[in-house]
């Protein structure tokens, strides 16, 4: 789970704390038993996991934690007077045993080869462009055919085609890692993670044919998407890990994912509220996609084939948040992420200001453009309103796209789309002209009018997500006690 049980009582109760747990342990267990059935050779181990606080955080965090998971009948938890690190100022942890590490990539291909083993056909390079509901649910895709389907469920990690009602109940964050070589065993094998906000998370892979050294997995530093922050990311998670892990060496990988974490906590699986009844979605993944994707396989199998199924209500896309939640984007949302980005200048007044292989939002009148000037000096101009709801996006300089703040559409640096939920790309500079005035006063497409907020009324606006609810009825942030990963 991304967030400690504690927050999730808080919010729920214990006996849904209770049924939160035991959907998670369900599918960690249906991992490994899909990774037995289909022999599947994807590094799988059991393992312990180990939380542990930030520097100047106070140990009582962990002992709520416990007190929770004792309550709520978590299996294997205790803790440890020592986080089992060498160097490191001698601190205590919880420690979850009978955890579970795999190599994602490995083990989705082996789904691959039981899904195709059974009949079943995969097909990609198809991007859907539209749903239409009704009995046989019709999807249009890009190459001009169109897919009939008795049921239909969206996994494009931000649901395409639908209204406001998802987007508002969660936020997109980018989040980072680095992969760096350590000598092999130097490091006890498990899952590290911390109670900061933002946290860190920690895994060591084992490399094939290496006996000398592994990689140490280090992740964290999330932050919204399309509001960068002053800092380098990889900066920051390198000083952090060679402060905890000794033996830290050369860093070999980096890169950075997008997740959307649910403002109350938990994914949503089931009905996509935005369509009719063969519509079903799985989002807000936060950053346990792997077992919320396997969460999602035994809900919605039940919900198509008209099951039972006790999890279903937990994660339904159309519950009511919390009165909670609501009280904390109230507090905290306004002015934070919205659309006064067409009000204001741009970054650099004309293009010769961007050097080459960097990109920069330029007013020209009312418009917005956003220009990217490549290798050669070659400008690309494109607008720089974002397709899916006409938030203006922002140049990330860290990994050369363009990042919406309003629900974290991304885009690469000539404009093609590369994560949703805008479902097109940026439009060609010239091809029409927008101002303030053509993007509010225009009537817009049903499925794209910005709604209120159905949790706080605020509108054109996305709400953060879990991280800092208050979790004892206090407006105040408690956010370095809302985050975990295991
Ligand atoms: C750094 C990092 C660490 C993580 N660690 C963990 C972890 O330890 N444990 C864990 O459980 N999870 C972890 N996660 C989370 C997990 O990886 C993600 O939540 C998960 O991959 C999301 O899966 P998804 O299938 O929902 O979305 P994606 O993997 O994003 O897949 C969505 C797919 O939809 C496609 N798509 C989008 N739009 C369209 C369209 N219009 N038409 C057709 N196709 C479309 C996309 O091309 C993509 O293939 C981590 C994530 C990151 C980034
Ligand atoms: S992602 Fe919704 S407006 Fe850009």
């Amino acid at each position: 789970m991304d967030d400690r049980y504690a927050n999730i009582e808080k919010m729920y109760g214990v006996e849904k704390a209770r049924l939160v747990y035991e959907s998670h342990r369900k599918a960690l267990d249906l991992i490994e038993r899909n990774i037995s059935d289909e022999s599947m050779s994807c590094d799988f181990t059991r393992l312990d996991g180990f939380l542990f606080t930030g520097q100047n955080q106070s140990n009582k965090i962990l002992d709520k934690e416990l007190a929770v998971l004792r309550r709520i009948g978590y299996e294997g938890v205790e803790m440890l007077e020592e986080l089992p690190l060498q160097g490191v100022p001698v601190k205590p942890c919880l420690s979850f045993h009978h955890q579970a590490q795999f190599h994602p990539l490995k083990y989705v291909n082996g789904l691959l080869l039981g899904i195709q083993k059974r009949g079943g056909g995969i097909f990609t390079h198809t991007r859907v462009k539209a749903i239409r509901d009704g009995a046989i649910v019709s999807v249009e895709t890009n190459n001009g055919l169109t897919v009939n389907a008795g049921r239909v469920v969206l996994t494009t990690n931000s649901p395409i085609g639908g209204t406001l009602e998802i987007h508002t109940k969660q936020a997109a964050y980018r989040t980072y890692v680095i992969g760096a070589s350590v000598p092999a065993h130097s490091i006890p094998l498990g899952l590290y993670w911390d109670t900061e906000d933002p946290y860190h998370y920690v895994r060591l892979q084992r490399l094939d044919n290496n006996d000398e050294y592994e990689v140490l997995l280090v992740g964290g530093e999330d932050h919204r998407t399309g509001i960068e922050p002053e800092h380098d990311c990889f900066e920051r998670l390198e000083s952090w890990a060679r402060e905890w892990f000794i033996g830290f060496q050369e860093i070999m990988f980096k890169w950075s994912g997008q997740i959307y974490e649910p403002v109350d906590a938990l994914a949503f699986i089931g009905r996509d509220p935005a369509h009719g009844e063969n519509v079903f979605l799985a989002s807000g993944n936060s950053g346990t996609g792997m077992t919320y994707g396997t969460m999602s396989g035994f809900i919605l199998h039940d919900l198509i084939l008209g099951r039972p199924n006790s999890f279903s209500e937990l994660y339904d896309p159309a519950r009511k948040t919390i009165e909670e939640t609501a009280e904390f984007i109230k507090e905290n949302v306004s002015g934070l992420v919205r659309y006064f980005d067409y009000a204001t200048p741009g970054d650099v007044k004309s293009t010769d200001e961007i050097q080459p292989g960097h990109g920069a939002v330029i007013r020209k009148g009312l418009e917005k453009i956003a220009c990217y000037k490549d290798e050669q000096g070659l400008c690309h101009e494109m607008s720089a309103v974002c397709p899916h709801m006409k938030g203006i996006v922002h140049w990330n300089e860290q990994e050369k796209t363009w990042d919406c703040p309003i629900h974290g559409s991304r885009f690469n640096a000539t404009g093609s789309v590369i994560n949703g939920p805008a479902n097109t790309d940026l439009e060609p500079a010239d091809s029409k002209v927008r101002t303030v005035e053509d993007t509010f006063d225009a009537t817009p497409d049903p499925a794209d009018t910005p709604a209120a907020c159905n949790m706080c009324g605020n509108q054109q606006q996305t709400p953060l997500p879990h991280r800092g609810l208050p979790i004892s009825g206090s407006s105040s942030s408690t956010s370095s006690e809302t985050q975990n990963k295991q």
